[in-house]
């Protein structure tokens, strides 16, 4: 079968041809490219595969391009890479590969491109368009990697044992792929990978947290997480999240299975924003469930303190995934430790003082704790899920009226520590804490307007009940 090539390919594809065939290299398109465009999907990075040397025939294309780009070799990789018209193209010789029990680095030889597309991970991605003179054009494709494209689903070229035992990182690229194109993963491949799962141990942290992260960004991405909990992976990466499975009974009574209530607010918020980390915040929210559940005689079920103790969760899977630990790290913790917040508010007549406090505490973060609050509900009883919509969007305007009257938002209170400490020329110390406080919380609560002269007040009555004297005269 013909590739349909396209104009801008045309021009790349013919130099490309032309270059090899000067070197005497049979050439050829192969991998992510060719999938991609057979699905339509957009696709940026060209990887080339040669019969030869790829650095040589990166070398010797850039210098029949006008002006000639500069080529990246990684010698160590044997591969050359360079960018024209805003395409990546990546150069390689065809390899065979083969791998000890160990490690996922294979022993690397020269090989064919039959050898070459046998080592590749899913026959999706071991299809190639022949770059030659004699068949320009043409997909080779030899383990039915086309029908597999139109029947939606990921097997691999191999028997998956081997596959999966070779490169175990492979594992989660079935489960990344299924969700991102939404393809099923053939019967046997996911079985492999479930009798393999714990070979995952011999990738690095990084690389599983990158696919993880695609299975994040992907448009349902509950459909990779199924796959994980089905196969047992999940158990070996993220044991936290697997610990939100199961429901428990007693006398009679049950909660929610925690798991698939996080999945559902996973999706809800997927379908609202492309944010990663508001996603991260959604399979986070609930985290600390497990460990704070208790069972009342009155109250049912009660997983009082999740929100605190799932705060503290955060930096700890993040670090142990290597995610950054930086301010995306605290966006994430924040969101965790307030989801609760804004429920809170539903259930009382809504104060002032309240509705402050929380613009307050999630500064910047307000509108994505509400998004997440939303997504929150997950209730299978329309009338109950419009009730407590409804009560969200009352939220959502009394706080808009508060912050329009109080720009609270990313707010400091008038008085600054430097102020306390200089008024009564004392040092850093808890009483500068104290004082602050003290102002901060009468603000929010109403008591004294946030104003400076009425905040400087407070502060040398606070002083004084500290038995802190000013240095002088104020007033
Ligand atoms: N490959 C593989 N095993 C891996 C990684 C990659 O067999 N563990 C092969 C596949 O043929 C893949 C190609 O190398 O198509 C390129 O890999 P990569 O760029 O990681 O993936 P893509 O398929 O291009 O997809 P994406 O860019 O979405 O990661």
């Amino acid at each position: 079968m013909l590739f349909a090539i396209d104009d801008k390919e045309k021009e790349i594809f013919n130099k490309v041809s032309t270059a090899a065939a000067e070197l005497g290299y049979p050439c050829y398109v192969v991998g992510g490219y060719v999938r991609d465009r057979i699905i339509n999907r957009p696709c940026q990075d060209l990887d080339i595969v040669c019969v030869g040397d790829g650095i040589k025939l990166a070398n010797h294309f850039a210098q029949q391009l006008q002006p000639a780009p500069r080529v990246v070799i990684y010698r160590r990789f044997g591969t050359a890479m360079l960018r024209y018209k805003k395409i990546e193209i990546e150069f390689v010789g065809a390899r065979k590969e083969s791998y000890r029990y160990h490690s996922r680095k294979p022993i690397v030889e020269n090989g064919t491109l039959e050898d070459d597309q046998f080592r590749r991970d899913f026959t999706i991605n071991a299809l190639a368009i022949s770059l030659n003179k004699e068949d320009f054009g043409e997909i080779i494709d030899p383990f039915n990697g086309l029908m597999h494209l139109s029947e939606k689903i990921i097997k691999t070229p191999l028997e998956p044992g081997k596959t999966f035992s070779d490169d175990p990182l492979r594992m989660m690229r079935a489960i990344r792929f299924s969700a991102q194109l939404d393809f099923d993963i053939g019967e046997n491949t996911l079985y492999a990978i479930s009798k393999f799962k714990n070979r995952i141990n011999i990738v690095s942290k990084e690389r599983v947290t990158t696919e993880l992260q695609k299975i994040i960004d992907s448009p349902i991405p509950s459909v990779g997480f199924h796959h994980l909990k089905d196969t047992g992976l999940l158990e070996i990466i993220f044991p936290e999240m697997q610990a939100l499975l199961g429901v428990d009974i007693r006398n009679g009574i049950s909660h929610k299975d925690n798991f698939y209530h996080t999945l559902e607010v996973l999706d809800n918020v997927a379908r609202k924003s492309t944010n990663h980390w508001l996603r991260w915040a959604a399979i986070l929210h609930d985290i600390a469930k497990p460990p704070t559940k208790r069972f009342n005689r009155k109250a049912g079920w009660t997983f009082h303190g999740h929100d605190a103790l799932g705060a503290v969760m955060v930096p700890k899977i993040f670090k142990r995934m290597r995610l950054p630990l930086d301010h995306k790290m605290k966006y994430v913790q924040k969101l965790v430790r307030l989801h609760l917040r804004p429920i809170s508010l539903t259930k009382e007549t809504i104060t002032d003082s309240a509705l402050r406090r929380l613009i307050f505490d999630a500064g910047e973060e307000l509108d994505d704790l509400m998004a997440l609050c939303e997504a929150d509900i997950t209730s299978k009883n329309p009338n109950r899920v419009q009730r407590y919509l409804d009560n969200y969007k009352l939220v959502r305007r009394r706080l808009e009226e508060i912050e329009e009257k109080d720009r609270l938002r990313n707010w400091e209170p008038p008085i600054s520590g430097e102020i306390i400490m200089k008024t009564f020329d004392i040092k850093p110390s808890r009483d500068v804490g104290t004082i602050k406080l003290a102002i901060r919380e009468a603000i929010l609560d109403g008591v004294i307007p946030n104003k400076y002269d009425a905040a400087f007040q407070l502060m040398l009555e606070e002083g004084k009940k500290l038995g802190l004297r000013p240095i002088q005269s104020t007033s």
